[in-house]
């Protein structure tokens, strides 16, 4: 069954915990629905993971609704989240729609995600009036490593938890239907899993929330650039791709592949 906005608010109200995985493409996204992940998360990591940037500023929107696109013709029941790039919502709420709806009609994502809190109330309120489902995303927010020095865990001090709990709060009450809580001490998670009646979906921040997301290509051990301490590796697929990589040029180097049977 298609995974909604409803399935989010049932799972918070009944305390069952969701999951959430990146991808990036259609066979990628098949195998994540078929595991029975209630959601796809089309990242702007695809700067890093897919496009090979330092960070996500440069991505751009033809970049999200073009993976965006794939992901949808993959993902039959997993609710495909898609994200907001740098500069598609900051500039103004006009921008702010116009891109959330940008990608709805031609990314077909079923909800979009967009970083800030109390700086950015004001375009959600205005994509979540548009009939668009939204989902927040505060703390480590990697579109502002700029201005935070780096990739650096948030709300270290009081008065910064203060702030990432009051940013949670705005994303709420602006009518978002979850969000996402990353790189943030326990205790703020903790904290503001129990404030909010939207979901919490973390990543580097606690088991306190009421979901997780991860990265695939980080918890599959294929992208070896870093890996933050919040990553547990699942699999080492890197490796079996290596080594597979590896084979094929030997056999092909042998004369031993295409076998005969490969043959027409
Ligand atoms: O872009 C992304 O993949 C994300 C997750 C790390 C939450 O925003």
């Amino acid at each position: 069954m298609k995974n909604t906005v409803l399935t989010f608010q049932e799972a918070k109200e009944k305390g069952e915990k969701l999951t959430m995985l990146t991808a990036y493409d259609y066979s990628t996204a098949k195998l994540i629905d078929e595991a029975g992940i209630n959601s796809i998360l089309v990242g702007d990591s695809l700067g890093n993971v897919i496009l090979g940037y330092e960070n996500t500023i440069s991505v751009t929107m033809e970049d999200m609704i073009h993976h965006s696109a794939a992901v949808a013709r993959g993902a039959s029941n997993a609710m495909v989240v898609t994200d907001m790039p740098f500069m598609s919502y900051q500039t103004s709420v006009y921008d702010a729609v116009v891109n959330a709806g940008r990608l709805i009609k031609e990314g077909h994502a079923d909800a979009v995600k967009i970083e800030g809190g109390v700086n950015i109330k004001e375009q959600i309120k205005a994509i979540v009036e548009t009939g668009i489902p939204v989902c927040g995303h505060v703390g480590l927010t990697p579109q502002s490593i700029k201005a935070f020095g780096g990739f650096k865990i948030q709300g270290r001090d009081e008065e910064a938890a203060m702030r990432i709990i009051e940013d949670a709060k705005a994303v709420e009450e602006a009518g978002a239907f979850c969000v996402v809580i990353e790189g943030v001490p326990s205790q703020v998670a903790v904290k503001i899993t129990e404030q909010l009646s939207i979901p919490t979906i973390g990543i580097g921040a606690s088991s306190a929330c009421d979901g997780q997301v991860l990265v695939y290509q980080d918890m599959l051990g294929m992208f070896s650039d870093f890996t933050p301490k919040f990553v547990k590796k699942y699999a080492n697929i890197g490796d079996i791709m290596k080594e597979a990589f590896v084979k094929f040029k030997e056999e092909v180097s042998a004369g031993v592949f295409p076998a005969k049977e490969n043959e027409y």
